[in-house]
């Protein structure tokens, strides 16, 4: 075991859960053996706490690092800001430049405000969209935090979130009072969410969802979303804290042309450093003069400093094109490396948050040959899971290198899955799916 499993152990009787973020648990990737904490990062290498060094063709700090770990130029950014004071009795300028920037890429949208975590930002949208409708109710699709206004939908049978991304949310410590007021539909089913309409129609205040994840945006069913929302009276908000900035500069949105009331984007808009912004139409941006919503910390220079870096470079080096090429030549390389070894996958996702699936076939748990390929690409100096987030640093050098490895894995997997041996094979405990309770 490394010094970084070493850690983890003490980290679980110290920290509940273990980290900050159910995405960042060993036990998600490869329990007992995922190296769990890094001392160095950049481009696309990443050092363990033993000084071992690995190629990251995972999800790259959970999509946050779209340019690659330590960017130079967002890097310099943020030391300018620290150079300058990062917190003071002033405001700083960046605030401003960064909101005319956002505003330039997302012209439908007045205002602006800022967070620093994306779940935070989502808060602030419902709070607007619920101030400035002067409802409660709240239709939800997909994953957007874990504020109350989210887990209360899960105060009914418990059940309601599993099919937004993240199974088995506790909603422990939301207070009952809010069962109700979240209710769930599933991306690109009309119907249901027609009947949801129907139900709760006039007392929407919000309907908040990713305009696409999986796959690219049904158009129909978007623009039908649009305009019920719009014949309702409630705000259209579009949480792109994952899709942003991952297709197009800016929100997905804008390749489809549907416009929202809200849009809400964290994670790869300062590649890795705290921010996140709301940006939408006045009207309902206003309500923050009359909502009180306010934070010392979501006043500080480097989130905004690195924010500006970031999407000027994204910009100027046309990252979107890069991250689909690569994204798309993976997708390539695993079905390619499916025909050649005869290992039966299930390939998905855009380009740029692609994702594969080995097939359970023969009785076979999927999850057990998750895991099996994790730990068998860790051995050959991968972080690799069954996502790839690409970044602006992965180039044709590292994808070569990779197929090489992927080859040989994909191989021993499908040998394994024939002569039976797979959890022989496996030297720890199957990869954990969803949100549950650690052991230490
Ligand atoms: C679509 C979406 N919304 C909200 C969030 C929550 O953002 P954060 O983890 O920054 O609070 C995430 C994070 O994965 C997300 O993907």
């Amino acid at each position: 075991m490394g010094k970084g499993q070493e850690l983890y152990k003490r980290a679980k009787k110290l920290i509940p859960g273990g980290t900050q973020l159910l995405s960042k648990r060993p036990e998600m990737f490869l329990p007992d053996q995922w190296p769990a904490y890094y001392s160095r990062a950049k481009g696309v290498q990443v050092w363990d706490l033993d000084g071992r060094s690995y190629t990251d063709m995972s999800i790259m700090g959970v999509g946050a690092c779209i340019l690659g770990y330590a960017d130079p130029d967002v890097d310099a950014a943020a030391h300018r800001a620290i150079d300058c004071g990062t917190q003071c009795t002033l405001n700083c300028p960046e605030e401003v430049e960064l909101a005319e920037l956002l505003l330039e890429l997302h012209p439908w949208a007045e205002m602006v405000r800022y967070a620093r975590t994306g779940g935070e930002a989502a808060a602030i949208a419902i709070r607007l969209a619920r101030g400035a409708t002067g409802r409660d109710k709240v239709a939800i699709c997909g994953y957007h935090g874990w504020h109350d206004w989210y887990l209360a939908a899960n105060l009914g049978d418990g059940s309601a979130l599993d099919a937004q991304l993240l199974p088995g949310l506790e909603p422990a410590g939301v207070p009952r009072a809010l069962r109700g007021s979240a209710l769930t539909f599933p991306y690109g089913d009309r119907e249901s969410f027609e009947r949801l309409a129907a139900e709760h129609g006039q007392s929407l205040a919000a309907i908040i969802m990713e305009p696409a994840r999986g796959h690219e945006a049904s158009l129909d069913f978007l623009k039908g979303i649009r305009a019920k929302a719009q014949q309702l009276g409630a705000v259209l908000i579009f949480d792109e804290i994952t899709s942003g900035f991952r297709m197009c500069c800016g929100g997905i949105h804008l390749r489809y042309g549907v416009e929202p009331d809200l849009a809400v984007f964290a994670k790869s808009m300062s590649n890795g450093y705290p921010m996140a912004a709301v940006v939408g139409r006045r009207e309902v941006m206003e309500v923050a003069q009359r909502s009180f919503i306010s934070s010392t910390n979501w006043t500080e220079r480097i989130g905004p400093a690195a924010a500006l870096a970031t999407i000027r470079k994204y910009r100027r080096c046309q990252v979107d094109e890069h991250i689909i090429h690569i994204g798309s030549q993976m997708q390539s390389l695993w079905w390619n490396l499916s025909d050649e070894t005869g290992l039966a996958i299930r390939v998905g996702g855009l380009p740029t948050l692609s994702h594969f699936e080995i097939k359970g076939v023969e009785g076979n748990d999927p999850l057990a040959l998750r895991t099996l390929f994790t730990q068998l690409m860790l051995e050959r100096g991968y972080l690799a899971w069954c996502q790839f987030k690409p970044s602006y640093a992965h180039r044709q050098e590292h994808l070569a290198a990779y197929r090489i490895s992927c080859r040989e894995v994909f191989a021993i997997i499908h040998r394994a899955i024939e002569q039976r041996t797979v959890a022989k094979m496996l030297k720890g405990p199957i990869s954990h799916a969803g949100f549950r309770r650690l052991v230490s």
